[in-house]
């Protein structure tokens, strides 16, 4: 199978990327990747030679580009990742999130429609759902709650699961949808919640916990949900949409305080600083339907996963040091000569 993964690159991509090629050597995999901010090849550095890998630099939302690809390349099978994905830069700058997430999705769907792509997976998030109340714990997201999105962020990743739903009803495109709560592990932009606030506390900087750092979220591994993804590609039926999520639901507090703790920090790194606009309370995913259907069970408890993480960003220093001191980016310009 020949397999389009766009966004690879980026933390969740990389790592189903490496994902891949470990369970499915047989697969040739094409990493399209416009490396912005997020994208790092560095995280693909062990990887980069295997003939049946090769990386694409590119735009999703660029529909020539897009369309000579696919003309080339004739994928089965397209996981969509490429995103704008950060909250608090979709508050400040709209514009971006519309275009990738939205016109990038449409690009991919026109071009996996005309090449007569086997299966589009778009990679989803639980925001779409909008948040759940802090004293409802019997409350939870299922495929059938209905969309209420709160961030740009999240309103453009509902409008591209809209776009990708009608394409399979007017179009009868073979397309599935997973939607995902909160990633962690290994090659996390230090930007999100845990990495930011490991990389800061391991320069005993002040730690910046929006509100009072009791919102809610529901921490999965990125393997497993590396896993699910594929799961469903194999076994998932087409026009569906399935929830990824472990039950494993956190305030942001106990968080912080779990990576002060296992870094041996004092909490008076914390410090309470002005709340997110719009904030979401609570995330909490009903992870049934794929477990029912396709038997997926995570496999990382939170205590194992956020001690290897934690050990991962200790052991790779020089990955997170380079993204902080802009250096990455010549890791690219070196590797290709652009
Ligand atoms: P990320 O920000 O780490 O990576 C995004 C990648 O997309 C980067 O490599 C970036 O260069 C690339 N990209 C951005 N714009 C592009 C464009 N126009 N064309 C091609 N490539 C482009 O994001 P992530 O956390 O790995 O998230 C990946 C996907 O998973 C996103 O669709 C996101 O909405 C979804 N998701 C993320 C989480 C999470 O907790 N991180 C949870 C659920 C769902
Ligand atoms: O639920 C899935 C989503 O998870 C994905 O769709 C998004 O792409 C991903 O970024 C993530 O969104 P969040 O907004 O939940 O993640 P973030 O790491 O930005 O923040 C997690 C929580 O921590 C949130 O309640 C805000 C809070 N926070 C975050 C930062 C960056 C802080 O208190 N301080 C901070 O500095």
């Amino acid at each position: 199978m020949k397999i389009l993964v766009t966004g690879g690159a980026g933390f969740i991509g990389c790592n189903f990327v490496h994902y891949l090629l470990e369970n499915h050597p047989e697969d040739k995999i094409v990493n399209l990747d416009l490396l912005t901010y997020a994208g790092n090849l560095e995280s693909l550095a062990d990887i980069a030679d295997k003939p049946n890998y090769q990386f694409v630099k590119g735009d999703i939302a660029d529909m020539e580009q897009i369309d000579a690809l696919f003309a080339r390349e004739q994928f089965d099978v397209v996981v969509n990742f490429a995103a704008e994905t950060h909250v608090d830069r979709s508050i400040k700058d709209p514009g971006v999130f519309v275009r990738t997430n939205v016109m990038g999705t449409q690009a991919l769907l026109d071009a996996s429609r005309k090449y007569g792509v086997k299966r589009y997976h778009q990679v989803s998030t639980d925001e779409v759902y909008g948040d759940l109340p802090l004293d409802r714990k019997d409350l939870f997201f299922t495929e059938e709650t209905p969309l209420h999105t709160s961030s740009p962020y999240s309103a453009s990743k509902a409008g591209s699961d809209l776009l990708v739903l009608s394409y399979y009803r007017t179009f009868a495109l073979p397309v599935t949808i997973s939607r995902c709560s909160n990633n962690y592990g290994a090659y996390q932009f230090p930007e999100k919640m845990i990495p930011l606030m490991l990389t800061r506390a391991l320069h005993d900087e002040a730690l910046p916990v929006y509100g009072t750092g009791e919102n809610v979220r529901d921490w999965l591994h990125v393997k497993d949900h590396c896993a699910a993804i594929d799961l469903i590609l194999q076994k998932g039926r087409e026009g569906e949409i399935y929830n990824i999520g472990g039950h494993n639901e956190k305030t942001n507090l106990e968080v912080v305080r779990l990576i002060l703790e296992a870094l041996d920090k004092p909490e008076s790194l914390i410090h309470f600083v002005e709340d997110r606009k719009g904030h979401d309370l609570r995330y909490a995913i009903n992870p049934e339907k794929i477990e029912r259907e396709l038997g997926w069970k995570p496999q990382y408890t939170f205590e194992k996963g956020i001690r290897e993480t934690i050990a991962w960003y200790l052991e790779h220093r020089e990955w997170w040091q380079h993204i902080l001191d802009g250096a990455y980016k010549e890791y690219f310009q070196k590797m290709y000569k652009m």
